[in-house]
């Protein structure tokens, strides 16, 4: 398939360009052989009988770029709650590309030259497609047999009347508007649990999930997680193999009729349930979440084989609304200014080869004090007895050393990159971070 426009690790620009939708009565149904055009000002969707959902091409501001998806038609916020994919990367097709439901193939993606772009996975003749008043967009056979549809390959969202079944997963986009695969995930896995965990990109590998219902078979025989049910009242539950249910959260007394009610994977790892009223005058936008998981994920996830929330020698916090956010230590740097969620690196270089060509010694580095900040899983050795002053020397003097943390008696030493960093207020610790004064590198020529 041709991925030139499935650009990996594209940034987009969050600023849609909307679309100018033009609103008509219609069942939802999409007849065979139908096709729409990216076009700017006036690209083509097709809409749900409401004209709540539109499915089709979403400008990403101003790169004549364009996603296909589907997105709330009827609000100022276009939120997008699916968009086609193949792999880790969104698909994204140029002005002029369209997209065709054909019999055989389903829907068909080409680009202006007649390159296939994408096409969706199918077994069997279409009759139709559906733009269901869901969410869902279905591609039907003629006794009006699901072939495919959307709510079966879902993204970062699942909507009232969704389920996910057993293996299946939401993924996260990697930032706000950046919709390549990002860094979390949520699955119910083939043991029942339905689990929040990170990957190690650019592979699947799954780390040790940050939250978890533990709805395995445990002791009452079919107590295993079956399905994951948004259902249309909005309660979202892991219904059990034997009926039962773990309740993950009501809709609060929201109503899902008057409302757009979703879940969202977010990219900041929050799982999160909002609303948007359907009516309104002036201004309206999606609430605050009505509920959210995890509650702290700065403490919560903490993984052997991962880097944490906010990526290397980075310090996790929570805001105020409790979603995260990363800071990086004095003498470091953003990786990435426009993205905080990627991690730190130093300003400077440090190793015992650097320490040796430097002179004097003594002079090389400022210690800097943090109160309360780890990066548990970085330690090299631990030395205990010791007091505070001693651990702040034994990592100065020690060429391999960047961090010493000290806590009830013990000294940690930790080397670089340091991962899992946050702060937690339950410490009581010191934390002495290595500085260098000058620039290595500019002290080399
Ligand atoms: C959009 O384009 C289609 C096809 O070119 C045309 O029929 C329609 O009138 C256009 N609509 C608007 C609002 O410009
Ligand atoms: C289509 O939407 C209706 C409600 O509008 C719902 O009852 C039905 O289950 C949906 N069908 C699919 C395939 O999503
Ligand atoms: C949704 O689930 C809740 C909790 O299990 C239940 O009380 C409610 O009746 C369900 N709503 C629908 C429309 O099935
Ligand atoms: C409506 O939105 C505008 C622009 O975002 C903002 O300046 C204004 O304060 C909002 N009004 C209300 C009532 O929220
Ligand atoms: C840490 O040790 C270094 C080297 O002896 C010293 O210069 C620095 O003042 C100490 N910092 C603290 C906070 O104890």
């Amino acid at each position: 398939m041709a991925t030139a426009f499935s650009v990996r690790m594209l940034l987009f620009s969050s600023l849609f360009l909307l679309p100018i939708s033009v609103f008509s009565q219609n069942n939802g149904r999409v007849a065979v052989g139908s096709s729409i055009t990216a076009t700017t000002g006036n690209s083509s969707s097709w809409l749900s009988p409401s004209g709540d959902f539109a499915f089709g091409f979403l400008p990403l501001g101003g790169n004549d770029l364009f996603l296909l998806s589907i997105w709330y038609a009827k609000i100022p916020d276009k939120t997008v709650v699916w968009h086609a994919y193949e792999d880790n990367n969104p698909i994204v097709a140029p002005e002029g590309s369209t997209l065709n439901l054909d019999a055989s193939s389903g829907l068909v993606l080409n680009n202006p030259q007649g390159g296939e772009i994408w096409k969706s996975a199918t077994f069997g003749v279409v009759a139709n497609g559906v733009m269901n008043d869901t969410g869902n967009f279905v591609l039907q056979d003629k006794n009006s047999g699901s072939l495919w549809e959307t709510f079966n390959n879902p993204t970062d969202t699942i909507l009232p009347g969704q389920t996910i079944e057993r293996n299946g997963k939401l993924s996260s986009k990697q930032s706000e508007s950046n919709y390549a695969k990002g860094w979390f995930q949520l699955r119910l896995q083939g043991d029942g649990n339905l689990v929040l965990n990170t990957i190690n990109l650019p592979t699947d590998f799954a780390n040790e999930p940050y939250f978890a219902t533990d709805t395995t078979a445990g002791t009452v025989e079919g107590s295993e997680g079956k399905q994951l049910v948004f259902n249309n009242s909005g309660d979202l539950f892991v219904l059990r193999e034997n009926g039962g249910r773990f309740i993950l959260t009501t809709a609060k007394g929201v109503s899902a009729r008057e409302n757009y009610l979703r879940a969202t994977l977010d990219f900041d790892g929050i799982f999160a349930l909002y609303a948007h009223p359907k009516t309104f005058t002036g201004n309206a936008s999606w609430s605050s979440p009505l509920w959210y998981q995890p509650v702290d994920i700065c403490q919560t996830l903490l993984e052997g084989a991962g880097v944490g929330v906010c990526g290397y020698n980075s310090i996790c916090k929570l805001k105020p609304d409790n979603r995260p956010t990363c800071e990086c230590p004095k003498g470091f740097t953003f990786l990435d200014p426009k993205d905080l969620y990627r991690g730190c690196k130093p300003d400077f270089i440090q190793g015992c080869k650097e320490d040796e060509l430097a002179s004097p010694r003594q002079d090389l580095y400022d210690v800097e004090v943090l109160i309360n900040t780890d990066w548990p899983t970085s330690d090299y050795v631990q030395l205990k007895p010791f007091t505070a002053d001693k651990c702040n020397e034994s990592c100065f003097h020690d060429c391999l050393c960047a961090v010493a943390v000290f806590r009830s008696e013990t000294c940690w030493k930790k080397k670089l990159p340091l991962s899992n960093g946050r702060v937690d207020v339950t410490l009581n610790s010191q934390t002495f971070i290595k500085v260098r004064k000058d620039n290595m590198l500019e002290n080399q020529f």
